[in-house]
């Protein structure tokens, strides 16, 4: 138990070494795009022809939707070995559930293990009785008039302007803040280094050591002091290439050309407005923007896996000016498996930053 608690705060705090561990080394590094998921595992045969640095997110969806750890289906450490039976009904129902999309939706995954398993082993199939007095169809929500609707422009604006306007946020090139990062109710001391254009950098300093998650302009990259520093998997670094972008707010729609908007939605009995954004090459996301201050409170990217997508949302809090300039000192990272929250004491605007500092050690460790 101790150490499954363990390991959910290694994936929380992003820690590389956790993933890389279930990673064969051809898996790692640029090289790893190449190989599918048979040739870099042992006993691959639903997941065949998928590439190889997809299969941990499709194990981490898995593990999440039906609300158990890898040891549910795995020997620990040999994860090849069939001898669990829940192992073999997983692969059945891989198969089951990717007939169903393919007989009954197109071929698109529109059923995953999650439309039936809801975090359980085993999915309920009768309806619940009432537990409440409550009437049980409460009356439809009036739909928002379509004319007070804000356009996605109006959106994007607001938020700027909220920030402390393009001028303003222009004139900042570089940020260098201080605080904590709570994880698995462990405190730990950790520094955020931004430059624009996107480079990122933040140090976690573990008892243990030194831990890095970065990205420097073009690719991220994930270490821990003692071991050699990884590349992140196309996806991950696409993730990170989004949370370094120094001046998001002003190249949101650069970034995103088709962002469209989505539903109003409430986020603690606020209503926000939401924008969503597809686009090669990055995470697809949903954003969601204060309806009364008009600042960005919410984040949700998802990272596509071969059996369905794995959700990350980042909520913003705590906005302070400095010089002129509105950032969020505080934000909560949750994945289905982890959240960790970064509490900043201390910003500083412009001070020098070095580009070594984004840029990926040479591979012998330190
Ligand atoms: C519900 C059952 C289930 C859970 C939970 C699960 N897996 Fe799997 N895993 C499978 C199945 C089934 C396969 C084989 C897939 C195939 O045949 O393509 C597999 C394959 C693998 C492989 C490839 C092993 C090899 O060499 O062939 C790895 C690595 C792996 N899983 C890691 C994990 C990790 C890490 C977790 C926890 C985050 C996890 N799995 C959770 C069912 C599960
Ligand atoms: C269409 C609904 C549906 C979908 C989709 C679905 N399952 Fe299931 N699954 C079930 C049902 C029903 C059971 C039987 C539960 C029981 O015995 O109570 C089950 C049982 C299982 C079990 C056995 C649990 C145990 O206690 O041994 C595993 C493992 C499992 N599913 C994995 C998956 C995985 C992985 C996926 C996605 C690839 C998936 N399921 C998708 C309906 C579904």
């Amino acid at each position: 138990m101790h150490r499954e608690t363990t390991r959910r705060t290694i994936f929380a705090a992003a820690a590389a070494a956790a993933i890389a561990a279930f990673m064969p080394p051809v898996a790692r590094g640029q090289a790893a795009e190449a190989k599918t998921a048979e040739q870099a595992f042992k006993n691959i045969s639903e997941l065949k022809g998928t590439p190889a640095d997809q299969v941990f997110p499709a194990m981490q969806f898995v593990a999440a939707s039906l609300g158990v750890e890898c040891n549910f289906c795995h020997v620990q450490g040999k994860m090849e070995l069939d001898d669990k039976p829940a192992k073999k009904t997983a692969r059945a129902m891989m198969a089951m559930t990717a007939a169903i999309n393919k007989n009954s939706f197109g071929g698109r995954p529109q059923v995953t293990c999650y439309s039936c398993h809801r975090g359980s082993t085993h999915p309920v199939n009768i309806p619940p009785v009432l537990d409440a007095d409550a009437p049980a169809h409460p009356a439809e929500r009036a739909a928002a008039p379509a004319a007070a609707a804000p356009t996605v422009d109006q959106i994007l604006d607001r938020y700027v302007a909220a920030l402390g306007g393009a001028e303003a946020l222009r004139k900042v090139t570089s940020r260098t803040q201080k605080g904590t990062i709570v994880a698995g109710g462990n405190e730990m001391p950790i520094e955020v280094f931004t430059k624009a254009p996107n480079k990122r950098a933040s140090i976690t300093h573990a008892p243990s050591g030194e831990s890095f998650t970065a990205f420097d302009g073009a690719a991220g990259w994930m270490g821990n002091s003692g071991l050699p520093p990884r590349d992140m998997s196309a996806a991950e670094s696409e993730a990170a290439g989004l949370d370094a972008e120094f001046y998001l707010a002003l190249r949101l729609k650069e970034m995103f050309p088709q962002l469209r908007r989505g539903r109003p939605e409430e986020i603690a009995g606020v209503e926000c407005q939401t924008l969503l954004g597809a686009a090669p090459g990055r995470p697809s996301v949903r954003l969601y923007f204060d309806g009364k201050s008009g600042l960005l409170v919410r984040t949700v990217r998802y990272a596509e896996s071969p059996l369905g997508r794995n959700p990350t949302q980042i909520d913003y809090a705590d906005y302070r000016e400095i010089d002129g300039v509105k950032l969020p000192f505080r934000w909560t990272l949750a994945r289905p498996n982890g959240r960790f929250t970064i509490q900043i004491a201390e910003a500083k605007n412009n001070a020098p930053v070095e580009d070594a500092k984004f840029a990926k050690p040479a591979a012998e460790g330190k």
